[in-house]
């Protein structure tokens, strides 16, 4: 990945919600849509008077694929994992979702403790995840966890056939969870027109051979009718690997074609964010006291304010941000007593060693910069632990004056449409990884390289100088992309390439 820019710059058919439902209607049409995601929309929990509550995941991708359920009916795929999913179901693991306004089925997925330990924490999260990032992080590459990840893939096709039955279906699969459903798709459902997105990177091609079963990951992944990723330049590594197959070729730019007469689209889909809800929210009243009480809590009146918003992940470069950090002060001594960096960490995947290792590298990071340019009520780091509002992570993208993403690879990293949106003010700056997929598509972004501390430290440094003018310039061009190319278009984009009825499979 690098800062190459956007090559094209095509309009978007979409714009909106209900331009995205009218375009989901008329592709699917009579079909089916089943859609399949490990993480479900709907989580169901008990709460403390005893009633049963139905707690919506957050994000953009689920608020928009949501919208497109909502709007033409059909079923949710996805692993059962609140703790009152089951009371909440029917005997076949079903519910009608939303509550209250029911438009869709849910269908849940029950995974035991094992099976959660080899698929997810297993190989699609010891294996896969490091495997597509360069963070260098070792993937873990056991049998035990490569044989669960094959039998989930296997129950959720089991379960999406028993779904579709003899219908014509379109399949819509999300991420590295589920490499091998495609494939088992197509010999399960042959009606099926299988569309998968894959959320990260896909690795370089010598990488890709350290995974001892990186031809199965293939030859599953290719049974999809279309493959999304986030940049061109992920679709490309995976279309060479699949050409590095026997009976496998380039079919023209974005597909490829097999001997047996099977043609596959790969493609960059950039993911986005429902732009316009978030700069609606960031101007809130809510949104505004907590800006205030940020503030006044964290004494960042004066103060060169720099924020980052997380999950704990080590593909983040949480560590080499501290560092640059260190670096900074270090260097500059003016800078002590000035600056302020806040960051919002959202604990992650903690069953797994590493981010557990992360965590602790990061509370040793922080504190090391704390304790030795801090002092008399000053703490440069202010690292939040606790569960946040989306009010105050607005709030904070709101009182930035850079916020920093700072990954060592990242497949698009919705942190930075996120922190444009909420600027209205049409001020503060963005410090982008040249290794986050957003890097590549958002014009005129300040990229750097987070592996490069020195380097990182300076622009940490550049962007404290005032620059109003460029400033303003540069927060109007990014917004006007990403208010452009949002979540709805996101999907719309995917769907357009769905076939019409009768020639799936
Ligand atoms: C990445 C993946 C998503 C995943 C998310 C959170 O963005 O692409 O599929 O849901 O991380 O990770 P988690 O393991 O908590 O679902």
């Amino acid at each position: 990945m690098g800062a190459a820019g956007r090559a094209t710059e095509t309009e978007p058919s979409v714009r909106t919600r209900s331009e995205l439902r009218e375009l989901a209607r008329a592709r699917v049409g009579s079909r089916l849509l089943v859609s399949v995601s490990n993480r479900e929309p709907f989580e169901h929990v008990r709460l403390p008077d005893g009633s049963l509550a139905a707690r919506p995941a957050v994000g953009g991708l689920t608020l928009a694929l949501g919208s497109v359920m909502q709007a033409v009916g059909g079923v949710w795929v996805a692993h059962g994992s609140g703790s009152a999913d089951r009371e909440a179901s029917d005997e076949r693991g079903r519910v009608a979702v939303p509550p209250g306004r029911p438009a869709y089925h849910l269908q849940r997925v029950w995974l035991d403790a094992g099976e959660v330990e080899g698929y997810y924490n297993g190989f699609a999260n010891q294996a896969l995840w490091p495997l597509c990032h360069s963070a260098f992080a070792k993937p873990l590459f056991r049998e035990a966890h490569w044989q669960a990840y094959r039998a989930v893939n296997a129950r959720f096709a089991e379960a999406v056939a028993r779904v579709a039955g003899d219908r014509e279906v379109v399949v819509f699969v999300q991420d590295y969870h589920f490499a091998l459903l495609p494939a088992m798709l197509r010999r399960r459902c042959p009606r099926a027109t299988c569309l998968h997105f894959w959320h990260i990177p896909w690795p370089l091609p010598d990488i890709l051979e350290i995974c001892p079963w990186s031809a199965e990951l293939l030859a599953g992944a290719l049974g999809s009718d279309v493959l999304g990723f986030h940049t061109p330049q992920y679709a490309r590594r995976f279309a060479d690997a699949a050409c590095a197959l026997p009976g496998w070729r380039r079919d023209g730019d974005g597909a490829v074609a097999g001997d047996d007469g099977r043609r596959m689209r790969v493609g960059a889909f950039p993911i986005s964010i429902d732009f316009d809800g978030i700069a609606a929210r960031a101007s809130s009243a809510e949104c505004d006291a907590a800006v205030a009480r940020l503030r006044e809590r964290h004494g960042l009146a004066g103060k060169f304010v720099a924020v980052g918003v997380d999950r704990l992940d080590y593909t983040k470069g949480l560590v080499e941000r501290l560092q640059a950090i260190d670096c900074l002060l270090e260097r500059h001594p003016e800078m002590r007593g000035r600056f302020a960096y806040l960051h919002a960490g959202a604990p992650s995947r903690t069953d797994i060693p590493a981010y557990l290792d992360l965590q602790r590298d990061l509370d040793r990071a922080v504190a090391r910069v704390n304790r030795r340019f801090g002092g008399d009520g000053y703490s440069p780091v202010v690292a939040l632990r606790e569960r946040l509002s989306e009010s105050d992570v607005l709030a904070l993208y709101r009182l930035a004056d850079v916020c920093v993403v700072s990954s060592l690879e990242d497949g698009m990293n919705l942190v930075a449409k996120e922190f444009l949106a909420a600027r209205n003010d049409e001020r503060g700056r963005l410090l982008l990884s040249r290794f986050a997929g957003a890097a590549w598509e958002l014009p005129g972004a300040e990229c750097f390289n987070p592996f490069a501390i020195d380097e990182f430290a300076g622009r940490l440094r550049d962007m404290a100088r005032p620059d109003p003018a460029g400033e303003v310039e540069r927060m109007r061009r990014l917004r006007r992309h990403v208010r452009q190319h949002n979540i709805f278009g996101w999907i719309g984009s995917i769907l357009e390439t769905v076939p019409g009825p009768g020639s799936g499979g």
